[in-house]
């Protein structure tokens, strides 16, 4: 049994919520309003308008050129697909250096794109400008793990944490982040075990994308449920397209799943 009904707006609180009581948290990307229609049609609680954009829509080959006029453009889009899943949207590369720059950008996708929470791809360096956010009354997920705008610093997509020394350093920024006020994190490319010590070490809710099944939520880009992204899909998504026969199918199969733990399987985590 859901603790919200099938019409009751997502808030932040409804998220918290959700972790409290176990339920799991389902999000997807959109990108237009047209597909945020069909995400709240099966019942997602978050839509994501990630800036995985640069890459399914735009196709470019990393996220690093997407730019706040496009992250604003496409936020706007979805708002008006979006009676009721918390629509969260990404701050793009660069966007969220400085404190003033951070506050001055997450106004505008909140004001001009309609988001309900922003997006950043957080390091400990980091949780100053979080802070200031929150003080200035903006709901804010925290990414952690595999940051693809670092796609050049990092040397590639790769699984982040998996030795000690930075299990434990990504361990301890998850506790900062929640102390400074941060209202969700975002685990991505992170080895199972450690999202779950992580997720059960918060007491905000933890989403995982190739994280494992032990978060409390899951998020999946779009256009990887539907199995057209171009390129090589990742090891963490499914193709969910395979014997649906619509695109509502295929997207309310995955919301069910997330929701029974039956996604993530172990084939689809590190
Ligand atoms: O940009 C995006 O779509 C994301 C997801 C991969 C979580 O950050």
């Amino acid at each position: 049994m859901s603790v919200h009904s099938a019409h009751t707006k997502i808030t932040v609180n409804t998220l918290a919520k959700m972790k409290a009581e176990g339920e799991k948290i389902a999000c997807i990307t959109a990108y237009d309003a047209s597909f945020a229609e069909c995400v709240n049609e099966v019942g997602a609680d978050v839509v994501l308008v990630g800036d995985s954009l640069g890459m399914v829509v735009q196709g470019l080959d990393s996220t690093v050129p997407v730019t706040l006029d496009e992250m604003v453009y496409h936020t706007r889009a979805v708002a008006r697909g979006n009676p009721r899943a918390l629509l969260m949207g990404d701050m793009p590369f660069m966007s969220y250096c400085t404190e003033e720059q951070a506050l001055q950008n997450a106004a505008r996708l909140m004001q001009e794109g309609g988001a309900h929470m922003v997006k950043l791809e957080t390091t400990q360096g980091q949780i100053g400008i979080i802070r200031r956010l929150v003080d200035a009354g903006v709901p804010v997920c925290a990414h952690l793990g595999l940051r693809p705008q670092s796609v050049h610093k990092l040397g590639g997509y790769r699984v982040q944490g998996r030795d000690d020394v930075s299990a434990e350093a990504m361990l301890q920024e998850a506790l900062g982040l929640e102390e400074a006020g941060a209202d969700c994190l975002l685990l991505e490319c992170v080895p199972a075990a450690l999202a779950k010590r992580i997720s059960e070490s918060v007491a905000i809710p933890v989403i995982g994308i190739g994280a494992g099944v032990g978060c409390d939520g899951q998020i999946l880009v779009l256009y990887d449920i539907l199995a057209i992204s171009k390129g090589k899909r990742p090891k963490f998504s499914k193709d969910y397209m395979q014997g649906a026969g619509s695109i509502t199918a295929a997207l309310q199969r995955y919301v069910d799943e997330v929701k029974s733990e039956a996604f993530p399987a172990p084939e689809h985590s590190f």
